[in-house]
């Protein structure tokens, strides 16, 4: 294959999986499996995980939370700050995931303000958007994934620390994964939104990766597309698989 423009990046989203005990295996198949030097690899466990998973990973995997707070202190009962984040050694944050936008009923608005907050307080930002499958049905899906982008845009300076997942909402979880050709062409748009609404330098330099029922069989096919940078992935990421995913550019 030829090298490629940007460091394949790939994400493992835990969701609110995962006990001492079973991390364990986890953290063996991270540490054990061979993950090339050609891939960016970050695993998102649970916050009350964070400190342990980072302390137990070798350097060359990053440490994402899976959410956190537009402040950095206060009454917010239950939240987690950006910069309570840093402190326990995570580097990224992963924001505007579906979950949070579908079962928890956050904003446009929220998630920009949270991804302006983080980069803030130095973290990079795994900036998730997607279309639900009415919205794609009826023909919406640029529509939706441009305003969600742009919602994040507004708040972001240094684009060298975000990474865009594309996620179509129903995708995710169902095993119903896009097709590559239909991924490929949500990541072109949104590539040409980057090239029109910041910079074409940006829209070259900046990962746009997939999400939404990658596994071990689907991710090389994905990872051929000229626009697919890498994988967002969920189930997959707590299995072995995941190495073969992290592996896909080759
Ligand atoms: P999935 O989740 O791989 O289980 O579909 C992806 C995600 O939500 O990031």
């Amino acid at each position: 294959m030829s090298v490629r423009e940007r460091k394949f990046f790939v994400g493992g989203n835990w969701k609110m999986n995962g006990s001492y005990e079973s991390i364990e295996a986890i953290l063996k198949f991270l540490t054990e499996g061979n993950i090339s030097h050609d891939t960016e690899v970050v695993v998102a466990p649970p916050s009350a995980y964070l400190a342990h998973v980072r302390q137990k990973l070798p350097n060359n995997i990053s440490v994402a939370a899976q959410n956190c707070y537009k402040c950095n202190k206060g009454a917010f009962t239950g939240e987690i700050s950006p910069s309570m984040v840093k402190d326990v050694g995570a580097e990224w944050v992963i924001l505007g995931h579906s979950e949070r936008r579908n079962v928890f009923g956050e904003s446009n608005e929220l998630i920009g303000e949270k991804v302006g907050a983080a980069l803030e307080e130095g973290l990079k930002v795994i900036a998730c958007i997607g279309e639900k499958l009415s919205e794609r049905e009826s023909g919406q899906t640029n529509s939706v994934v441009q305003e969600q982008l742009a919602a994040m845009a507004a708040h972001i300076k240094d684009w060298s620390r975000v990474v865009i997942a594309y996620e179509p909402v129903w995708a995710i979880g169902t095993g119903r994964t896009a097709t590559p050709e239909q991924a490929q062409e949500v990541h072109a748009f949104l590539r040409k939104w980057l090239s029109d609404n910041v910079s074409l330098s940006i829209s070259q330099q900046t990962r746009i990766i997939y999400g939404g029922s990658v596994n071990a069989a689907n991710c090389r096919d994905l990872a051929a597309q000229g626009d697919v940078d890498g994988s967002l992935v969920g189930g997959a990421s707590l299995k072995p698989d995941f190495v073969t995913i992290a592996n896909a550019c080759q």
